[in-house]
């Protein structure tokens, strides 16, 4: 059975939430996170369709079309499914073992059995929809199987695999008591992406130590050298695709609103902004000690700074996420207990999440903006800063171990595991904004244009031309 749509994206999260109110009414939201920020546009611009859950469990309402005339078409997860395959296995098995076991993952095989039950749904799903010959876009670590039962489902659609969060090596891959199953249902995509080379390379190592499998050479495509290998007489191209942003999709800065958000912080001298899901991969405590350490030593002084943190509620019922989240409250009442005044606290803490104008208004607000992940696949938010300050106004402190990075080498760099290095960091962007402004200057417009050139059309161009080219 086939459906008449011939451009479908799957990932486990639809582009918005469903809420119901105690009445009842029923309203949609966007819903978190980079992927479906840089996935919006792609798919409006394809007018595509859009499998994926709506954020809720045992709800699924009829498929329909947003605004933009993108078709939803809502997956139902019960709640035994919420908790073995999104909590469980997708977020403390996968999550960790994907960031380099910054926690350490836990491993079920009631929690695998659910991962192998809903990607089968979503397959299922997937199959109904899709028009005969139709491309097939998968997303993310939580849908890793779908490429694999997919391609028994409907051998005649065009499937393509890109993973959002870091691959880690093999070393640490090998503890995966699933590991055969995942890398054979990524198999099933012709194009399997990441967003680095070096992602790449650990997935293809990998499959060469428990697959036995080895690369046979590079099919050059119009946008990338892919690296071919042939897994039971299929084919599968894998290469690196380093996502951005659509800097139209941040909208307009309100009128005044920087000046009116500066005053409303009491004019400091110095505005410093971090912007994060409340995840323990992010960095934020430690952002935060490094903080309390620079006012401690009269580096910075609370008077004329202040930190604006913004951290989006996420997985919030997973213990190790509520973790992290008293420890970074907890730092941020003493901070403010230590070096604010009545009225005047030194750090502004949002445990929300906000609409996109409203962030942009941040954005542009904030002289230093801090993005300091342990480890992170790209990492949009620092790509959302850079958009915002074409005028060459601002610096970024970027962690050495987000993807971004390897674009954004004008950052300035620092290492989240040395609180001295995010110090340093801080201070040089600080302190470069007012000795040498020309130089910060000329870094930001560097990056500026970088962002501004390889925005999320070409990244989704050069995915989708490169997919096409393996039929
Ligand atoms: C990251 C993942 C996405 C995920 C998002 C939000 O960006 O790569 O797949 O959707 O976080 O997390 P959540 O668990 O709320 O979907």
């Amino acid at each position: 059975m086939s459906g008449d749509n011939r451009f479908v994206v799957v990932a486990n999260r639809l582009p918005v939430d469903l809420h119901t109110a105690p009445d009842g009414t029923r309203t949609w939201s966007p819903s978190p996170g980079g992927l479906v920020a840089a996935l919006s546009p792609v798919l409006e611009n394809q007018q595509g369709c859009w499998v994926g859950w709506p954020g809720v469990s045992d709800e699924a309402p009829e498929p329909f079309r947003t605004d933009a005339g993108v078709l939803l078409h809502p997956v139902r997860l019960t709640e035994a499914d919420f908790e073995g395959f999104y909590e469980g296995f997708s977020n403390a098995s996968l999550w960790p073992l994907y960031h380099d076991l910054i926690v350490t993952p836990v491993y079920h095989r009631e929690w695998w059995a659910a991962y192998r039950d809903v990607n089968l749904r979503f397959a299922q799903e997937v199959a109904e929809v899709a028009a005969e010959g139709a491309t097939v876009w998968v997303q993310d670590y939580q849908l890793q199987l779908v490429p694999g039962i997919l391609r028994q489902l409907r051998p005649d659609l065009r499937i393509g695999f890109f993973l959002h969060i870091p691959f880690p090596s093999p070393d640490l891959y090998r503890q995966l008591p699933w590991r055969e199953e995942i890398i054979r249902g990524l198999m099933g995509a012709d194009l399997i992406g990441f967003h680095l080379e070096s992602n790449a390379r650990n997935f293809l190592d990998l499959c060469a130590v428990t697959e036995g499998l080895t690369v046979e050479g590079t099919a050059g495509t119009r946008r990338i050298d892919a690296h071919v290998v042939t897994h039971d007489g299929h084919r599968v191209a894998v290469g690196a695709f380093p996502i951005s942003i659509d800097p139209g999709s941040l909208g307009e800065g309100e009128e005044g609103g920087v000046d009116k958000l500066r005053a409303e912080l009491g004019n400091p001298e110095t505005v410093i902004l971090g912007v994060d899901r409340l995840d323990y991969t992010k960095g934020i405590l430690q952002r935060l000690l490094a903080f309390e350490e620079l006012l401690e030593s009269e580096a910075l002084d609370p008077a004329s700074t202040v930190l604006m943190q913004v951290a989006t509620p996420s997985r919030e019922r997973i213990e190790q996420y509520q973790m992290a989240r008293s420890q970074v409250e907890e730092a941020v009442g003493r901070i403010n207990g230590t070096f604010g005044a009545m009225g005047r606290p030194v750090v502004h803490y949002l445990h929300q999440s906000l609409p996109k104008n409203e962030l942009r208004t941040y954005y542009e607000a904030a002289d230093v903006m801090l993005v300091t992940p342990f480890k992170d696949g790209m990492n949009l938010v620092a790509k959302e800063y850079v958009a915002c300050h074409g005028d060459g106004s601002g610096a970024l402190v970027l962690s050495e171990f987000a993807g971004a990075a390897v674009e954004l080498r004008e950052a300035n760099l620092c290492n989240p595991f040395d609180l001295e290095s995010i110090k340093r960091a801080i201070l040089t962007a600080v302190q470069g904004l007012s000795t040498t402004p020309d130089v910060m200057k000329d870094r930001m417009l560097a990056m500026h244009r970088q962002v501004a050139e390889y925005d999320v059309n070409r990244w989704a161009d050069a995915f989708l031309t490169s997919l096409e080219e393996t039929r």
